[in-house]
């Protein structure tokens, strides 16, 4: 199976499709196609036969804070490279923008860490930094 990367965000029917795979909540599709639009860029995996796979966004001000969001692979398609495809693309888009001292954030998933120390990331909390937070809306 070939799978390429698309330099483009999904609709918001891949994206909530993708989420639900992975059994993340799913959004109204007038507010994915908002947070979407609002993305600085995405990328899609596709598949030869044109299923979406896995994607991965950017979210920021294009400058000096950058957050890498929604890195999903369906998981009919994990372990295969897919994710880490991903991540290239969007690091190579942040690069492209990238200037001293641009700050680029992501939330690791449980378990998902090593995945991310694999492309640089350090986690928190460390000795340097406090520890990363969230506040959810409900
Ligand atoms: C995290 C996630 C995106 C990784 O996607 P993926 O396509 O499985 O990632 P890769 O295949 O590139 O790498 C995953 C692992 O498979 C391994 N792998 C890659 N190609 C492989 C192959 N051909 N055979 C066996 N293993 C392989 C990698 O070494 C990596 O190992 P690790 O678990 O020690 O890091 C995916 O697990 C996912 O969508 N999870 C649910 C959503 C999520 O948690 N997203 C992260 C949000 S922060």
């Amino acid at each position: 199976m070939n799978v390429k990367i698309v330099k483009r965000l999904p609709t918001p029917e891949e994206y909530n499709a993708l989420r639900r795979s992975v059994e993340w909540p799913t959004y109204d599709s007038l507010v994915a196609e908002l947070a979407l639009a609002n993305s600085l860029y995405g990328v899609v995996a596709a598949t030869d036969d044109g299923t979406i796979a896995g994607m991965g966004r950017i979210i920021g001000d294009n400058a000096i804070y950058l957050h890498i969001q929604d890195v999903i692979v369906n998981p009919r398609f994990q372990k295969l490279g897919i994710g880490k495809l991903i991540m290239e693309a969007l690091l190579s888009y942040i690069n492209s923008v990238a200037t001293t001292n641009t700050n680029v954030g992501l939330m690791s998933s449980k378990g998902r860490e090593n995945f991310y120390k694999e492309f640089g990331f350090i986690e928190r909390p460390n000795e340097k930094f406090g520890s990363g937070m969230i506040k959810v809306i409900s």
